[in-house]
């Protein structure tokens, strides 16, 4: 079975009517998962991605027992920069760690382009099993958007200021333009690469990009983004563009050229839609820290951002950012019920 072209994930996606408002959970593959925890070890994440039969497992384990309407590939933003051998680890409750963060001219050389085939044929191998294993549930494939894959390669680490990203964006105006560029284009290849393997969208996280002004993004990181989008036009798979605390930027984030435009807990949708205008889907956005809360809080809060949206075409469930480690995995399953059942008062 292939994915249902008119699955309600994909109708939502295109901003159109769907049978029921579709749901799935940034995160939904994670630490929160018992299954998860069982077949994960302790190894690098990395090294798990690099396994094309446990990334295929680990993917379909919250939808197997979520029944959510979206799988996402298990994989992460700086797979492929990894893959490029810049240097990059990931620590268990850091994230991503660079032993020789990005610094001038000389450090370019060590992001050439990519070639999905010959430098992580495991992503698209793991594409591949998926959609023989997931039947008519679409396969979400994702990037990291430049700017927040430069972000970890210039601090080295994650960082709550971004000071030298932004030093470097703003002191070195060129050298940063040709280092988003390129990873423009490593993103680019890893998409059209998951694509072609079968995904049926795709996301670019630009998690961090809300650390910026809107004049600060719009002329420093939205080309980057923009060209993301562009190149990924011609495989017409709907694409969703997502950060947190991007309240001031949404409109900026449509204007890149996503047909989605993820929503954190911060804006209600109704505003948010107010800002983005009738064109764009929305996805979002419970706050996932609710979720860490008794079930009435929970379910109050997940009716609140369905009334919020009021039932239009073109909204796709999901938590304003990540599923965290310590959430109670029969929480989502009520939820997921939840929007299931939920219909627009009329
Ligand atoms: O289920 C899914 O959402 C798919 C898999 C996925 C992972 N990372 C797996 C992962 C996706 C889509 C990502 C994207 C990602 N990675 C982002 C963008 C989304 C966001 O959260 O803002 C970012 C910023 C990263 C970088 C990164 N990788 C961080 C900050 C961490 C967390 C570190 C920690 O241990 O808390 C990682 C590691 C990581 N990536 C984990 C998972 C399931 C947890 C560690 C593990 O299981 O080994």
């Amino acid at each position: 079975m292939s994915p249902d072209p008119d699955a309600p994930f994909l109708q939502a996606c295109r901003n159109l009517p769907a049978s029921r408002v579709p749901v799935w959970f940034m995160r939904q593959a994670g630490r929160s998962l018992p299954e998860y925890r069982a077949v994960r070890g302790s190894g690098s994440i990395l090294a798990a991605v690099q396994d094309p039969d446990l990334a295929t497992d680990i993917t379909l384990q919250p939808v197997r027992r979520y029944g959510v309407d979206a799988a996402i590939l298990y994989s992460d933003i700086v797979v492929p920069v990894a893959a490029l051998g810049f240097g990059v680890e990931i620590h268990a409750g850091v994230g991503p760690v660079v032993a020789e963060p990005f610094r001038d001219e000389s450090d370019l050389d060590r992001l050439r382009p990519l070639d999905p085939e010959a430098d992580c044929p495991y992503v698209q191998q793991t594409v591949r099993n998926l959609v023989g294993e997931l039947g008519d549930v679409p396969l979400i494939g994702f990037a990291g958007a430049p700017f927040t894959v430069a972000s970890y390669l210039v601090e080295g680490g994650p960082s709550r200021t971004l000071g030298k990203t932004k030093a470097l964006m703003l002191g070195r105006p060129d050298l940063w333009g040709r280092l988003l560029d390129r990873l423009a284009d490593i993103a680019i290849a890893s998409l059209r690469a998951q694509v072609d393997a079968g995904a049926s969208a795709i996301q670019l996280f630009d998690s961090w990009a809300g650390t910026l002004s809107p004049a600060m993004y719009e002329r420093h990181v939205m080309p980057a983004s923009a060209k993301v989008f562009a190149a990924l036009a011609d495989r017409d798979v709907p694409a969703i563009h997502f950060g947190v605390t991007t309240g001031e930027l949404l409109p900026l984030l449509a204007k890149a050229g996503a047909s989605v435009v993820g929503v954190d807990w911060r804006v209600p949708l109704d505003e948010a839609r107010a800002r983005l205008g009738p064109d764009v889907a929305v996805q979002g956005n419970l706050d996932p820290a609710v979720c860490l809360a008794p079930w009435p809080a929970v379910e109050a809060a997940a009716l609140e951002v369905l009334a919020a949206n009021g039932g239009r075409p073109g909204h796709v469930f999901n938590l304003g950012h990540g599923v965290l480690p310590e959430t109670d995995p029969a929480i989502l399953e009520r939820l997921v019920d939840l929007v299931h059942g939920w219909e627009a008062p009329r």
